[in-house]
């Protein structure tokens, strides 16, 4: 263990793998973890997408490797990390953004889908966390960032099991965050609000889709809804050398559309 991890500062171009990083949210993460001299991992079910990013940012000057993926898969997850750290060395940084949402008012979802979005949000966010810890926990050091949602802090209507898996991971990263704090691993939540991705063009596309975007947009104070951009800039908070003190939170990144505590 090195003096400095150990005190929660941020190595030189640490690696950082971004599951869920072909797109939206993971893209621009990835795109700005690059910017901010870090080695990137993008791990995606879509190997097409992730290798786009990894090209995107090697021609920029940047290192990083797309790999294929599926978070739910355990086997799928270790062959990705065993390739990660073979090419880019341990990984320091770890943030957990795959998802999947299947709109539906409860009572009428169908069972197969809950499972199918809680192996992915939950199970996964456990899975690549459990891979990569005991690296950090070698290493001395780490910072892990959960991408949950802020239907997991208020509830949202049509995402009922969706909520319920982004509950679930707040639970999981505050327990986390006390059990690794002494092993300079540093555990946070950032929970967007309505962002411009391909998730939110599946509501786009329902019959009423542009009604409810609309009706959202009204009701965010900022008056708009959020870039990618915006969600990766908290991301890269939580992976800076300014938040080696701050462990265990949850910041909603919603243009002031929540404000419970
Ligand atoms: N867009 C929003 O309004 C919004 C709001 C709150 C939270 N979020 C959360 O932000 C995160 C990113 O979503 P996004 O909006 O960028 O959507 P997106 O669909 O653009 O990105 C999700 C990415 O996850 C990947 N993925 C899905 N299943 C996977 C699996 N099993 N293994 C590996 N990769 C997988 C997809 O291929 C895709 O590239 C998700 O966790 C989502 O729940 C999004």
């Amino acid at each position: 263990m090195t003096s400095s991890q150990s005190t929660g500062q941020r190595p030189t171009n640490p690696t950082v793998v971004i599951t869920g990083g072909a797109s939206g949210i993971g893209r621009a993460v990835a795109l700005r973890m690059a910017r901010d001299g870090c080695a990137v991992a993008v791990w995606d079910l879509n190997r097409e997408g992730s290798e786009a990013v990894a090209s995107e940012i090697r021609a920029g000057g940047g290192r990083a490797i797309g790999l294929s993926c599926d978070v739910a898969d355990r086997a799928s997850v270790d062959s990705a990390r065993s390739r990660t750290v073979s090419e880019l060395g341990p990984v320091w940084g770890l943030v957990s953004n795959a998802g999947l949402d299947r709109l539906s008012l409860f009572k009428d979802s169908d069972p197969a889908d809950w499972r199918a979005i809680l192996d992915v949000n939950l199970i996964g966010a456990l899975h690549v966390t459990h891979a990569l810890l005991p690296q950090m926990v070698e290493a001395g050091g780490g910072r892990i960032v959960c991408v949950s949602s802020d239907a997991a802090r208020v509830g949202s209507t049509g995402e009922g099991v969706y909520a319920a898996s982004k509950s679930a991971l707040l639970g999981f990263v505050k327990t986390l965050a006390r059990e690794m704090a002494r092993n300079g691993i540093a555990v946070n939540v950032v929970c967007p609000g309505p962002t411009d991705t391909n998730l939110l063009a599946s509501v786009r596309s329902r019959s009423n889709g542009e009604r409810i975007i609309e009706a959202m947009t009204r009701a965010i104070p900022m008056g708009r809804i959020a870039r990618p951009e915006d969600i990766a800039g908290a991301i890269a908070f939580f992976l800076s050398e300014d938040a080696g003190y701050i462990t265990g939170q949850v910041l909603s990144v919603s243009g002031g559309l929540t404000m419970v505590g």
